[in-house]
């Protein structure tokens, strides 16, 4: 039989996305309630690696004025990192060279010598993946998915999606105007990785008449003869809509950064890429919008802090009920809890099949092929 727990840690991991300050005021809160200690690791596990970089800790208590009046607040208060994944930690040599190590052994040693009874693992795919490597070591882990790209398996949405996905949006409305006083052609390119969840939602909502996602190798002429039908109508103007990930028909996403030891590969460059074969292709003026980082800023929206707070308070009676070793998960009933295992390094991509790609279709929105 577990002893009880008593002290818990809570980590944000990965890229930030608005509402994970709501899910650390709910756990705090809830676990407080129940008697716990609660401690925030600073910038995923680098608080527990690095302690000499943090003068106030590198884990620290979360107490209520810790985490008071911050529900609607962007971004993490403990830090994240998207570098030094500890399954494959880039250690630096005497000659400057990195070697890859596992440093998971050093979090469970750190969690044993403090009386840490259990981990809160709020993360992406990445940070999930860790959390059940912990989890399959031993550790009490509960993993809580987050991302904009909305691209985690088991669950029917992450939090963040829809406040980047409300950001694009109103960036199309504003998009529009313009475009047409210019006869412009207006190129957005959004974040997704390697899934279009976001380019497909903003762009059906803020009525793209272009939508170019990772899922459907376009063919770009489709996109031309679209724009000129546009003109033959006297709709002077289009707006294309391009997931970061989405790549043409004879070839590669495009990578601005290669992975190395300990992070993943970083994408971009497609928007600038299809706006200047646009303009080419047609003798239109083109423009390209990067929307990038904006997308993961700002409040959460409604919907992202509800699903956090219940997120945060749900992880808290998962391990109060003894469970381990599960991701938080959202169904159209409820939260519910799935296997860490059954999401670590699985997508989940737009489905081809689904109502709002045909809804994309029906509404006369080229996908590029
Ligand atoms: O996973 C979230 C995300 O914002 C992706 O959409 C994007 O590809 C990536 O992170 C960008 O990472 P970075 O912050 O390292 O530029």
């Amino acid at each position: 039989m577990t002893s009880p727990v008593r002290r818990i840690a809570i980590c944000t991991g990965g890229g930030d996305a608005p509402g994970l300050n709501a899910v650390i005021r709910a756990a705090t809160i809830s676990a407080m309630a129940l008697g716990w200690e609660v401690y925030g690791i600073r910038e995923g596990f680098n608080g527990i690696f690095y302690p000499e970089r943090f003068p106030e800790g590198g884990v620290f208590r979360l107490t209520r004025d810790k985490v008071r009046g911050i529900t609607h607040l962007g971004g993490t208060i403990l830090g994240t990192t998207n570098k030094g994944n500890p399954c494959h930690f880039p250690l630096r040599m005497p000659d400057g060279t990195f070697r890859e190590v596992d440093r998971t052994g050093d979090i469970l040693e750190y969690f044993a010598k403090h009386d840490l009874d259990a981990l809160i693992s709020v993360g992406g795919d990445g940070s999930l993946t860790i959390a059940n490597a912990l989890a399959e070591k031993g550790l009490r882990v509960v993993g809580v998915p987050k991302t904009i790209d909305n691209d985690l398996d088991k669950t029917y949405t992450t939090f963040g999606f829809d406040s980047a996905v409300s950001f694009a949006t109103e960036c199309l409305d504003r998009l529009h105007s313009t475009a047409e006083s210019h006869q412009r052609v207006m190129v957005v390119e959004v974040m997704g990785r390697y899934a279009g969840w976001i380019a497909l939602h903003a762009g059906i909502s803020g009525s793209a008449h272009a939508i170019l996602i990772p899922e459907i190798p376009f063919d770009l002429n489709k996109v031309v003869d679209k724009i000129r039908s546009r003109d033959g109508h006297g709709r002077m103007y289009s707006l294309i809509m391009v997931a970061e990930g989405a790549a043409p028909r004879d070839g590669d996403r495009l990578v601005a950064a290669g992975a190395e030891i300990g992070h993943a590969e970083r994408l971009g460059g497609i928007g600038d890429q299809v706006a200047k074969a646009l303009q080419g292709k047609t003798g239109k003026d083109a423009r390209v919008v990067v929307l990038g980082h904006l997308l993961r800023g700002g409040s959460p929206t409604t919907f992202d802090r509800l699903a956090a707070l219940r997120f945060g308070a749900a992880a808290v009676r998962a391990l109060n009920e003894g469970q381990s070793g599960v991701m938080v998960a959202l169904s159209v009933t409820g939260v519910n809890y799935v296997p860490l295992a059954e999401v670590a390094g699985r997508m989940k991509a737009v489905p081809l099949d689904g109502d709002t790609i045909q809804t994309a279709r029906n509404l006369g929105i080229c996908l590029g092929d």
